[in-house]
């Protein structure tokens, strides 16, 4: 198949493409004029040079194209508008070029996330994929937009909602490595809340899965590791990948949240958005971010094949490898 993967360049997206390629597809990546391509180095695809805002370039990058991976997308901005405008708008932009420019399209998979579900209702209770979303972020409402953009665009289409995503070349759960290097393991408030994640070569395996199976066509599926951890058992497991002792340090929720309003105007300082913001800060505080694999399990036969102490590790390898730790 040819397949266009847009955001390929970024974190999940290189993973993607590595994956469609040792599969033996053709890829394009639709990536930015601006965009850093180092996560591409040496792969054996085709670049075209394009912006989901405004998308005069997309006919371009969707001639001849079976499958599209719809990657791109911004997780952090200063106003409910800077998400709105690339999540909503821009996935609006590119279906409407794929029902225009993309005959043969076989499956429309957006990668949105668990944000746009909201969280789970606490402890280890999971998310399933038919609850009401109740979205709590500006970034999880522009993702749950973007999923009825999809729903009603009139192309066969699949929706993934991954929780964290973690791995080789991520950036932002990378801060917490860097802290717990240092043998702190801060926690927000005295509960000691769940969360699912996943490892990200195991979601490229799952994202290439979904695109495939006839039954996951109009479907929602929850991409999530197996294992459930709470907060401090996943900094004990990162400072053992990391060989070294965490102590963990609790701190009190108003505390968190002044870090997070903080944040935001050091970020507006600097004139770019920060992971950490006030709006990270309410998912920090929300009760749970726990969902089920079971239905990608039944219906796409696929499950995390790495196991979380495995997967911790090898990230830490590739961080060392490359000089980041
Ligand atoms: N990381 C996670 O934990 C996580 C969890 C759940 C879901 N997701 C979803 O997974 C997808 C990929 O996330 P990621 O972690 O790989 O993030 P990422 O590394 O930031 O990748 C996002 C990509 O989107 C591109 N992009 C942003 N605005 C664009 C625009 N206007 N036109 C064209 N491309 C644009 C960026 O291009 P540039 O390279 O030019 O900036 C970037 O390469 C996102 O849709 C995200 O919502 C991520």
């Amino acid at each position: 198949m040819l397949a266009l993967v847009t955001g390929g360049q970024g974190f999940i997206g290189s993973h993607l493409c590595e994956r469609l390629i040792k599969e033996g597809h053709r890829v394009r990546v639709l990536a930015r004029e601006s965009s850093d391509l180092a996560n591409l180095q040496d792969l054996p695809l085709e670049i075209v040079h394009g912006d989901l805002i405004g998308g005069k370039e997309l006919g371009q990058a969707l001639a001849g194209i079976d499958v599209v991976f719809h990657l791109a997308g911004a997780l952090k901005g200063f106003h409910e508008a800077d998400l709105t405008r690339v999540n909503r708008d821009g996935t609006r932009t590119l279906t409407e070029a794929c029902a225009a420019h993309a005959p043969n399209l076989t499956r429309f998979v957006l990668v949105s996330s668990l944000a746009a579900a909201g969280p789970s209702p606490g402890g280890p209770v999971p998310a399933l994929e038919d609850a009401q979303p109740a979205p709590l972020t500006w970034y999880g409402k522009s993702k749950l937009e973007a999923e009825q953009v999809v729903q009603h665009s009139g192309l066969p289409f699949t929706i993934l909602r991954p929780p964290v995503v973690f791995g080789p070349r991520d950036r932002d759960v990378f801060s917490y490595f860097k802290i717990a290097k240092a043998g702190v393991l801060p926690i927000p408030g005295w509960r000691d809340r769940c969360y699912s994640l996943v490892f990200a070569p195991d979601l490229a395996e799952g994202i290439l899965r979904a695109a495939a199976e006839p039954k996951a066509s109009s479907e929602v599926f929850n991409l999530a590791g197996a294992e459930v951890v709470t907060w401090s058992e996943l900094g004990h497991k990162i400072s053992s990948a990391l060989g070294v002792r965490g102590r963990v340090l609790r701190l009190p929720e108003f505390a968190i949240r002044a870090a997070g309003r903080l944040a935001d105007v050091a970020a507006r300082l600097r004139g770019k958005p920060q992971i950490f913001s006030s709006q990270k800060v309410i998912e920090m505080l929300a009760p749970a971010w726990v969902a089920s694999p079971g239905k990608a399990q039944e219906i796409l036969g696929w499950r995390s094949a790495t196991p979380l102490d495995e997967a911790l590790a090898l990230t830490v390898r590739w961080y060392r490898l490359n000089g980041w730790l």
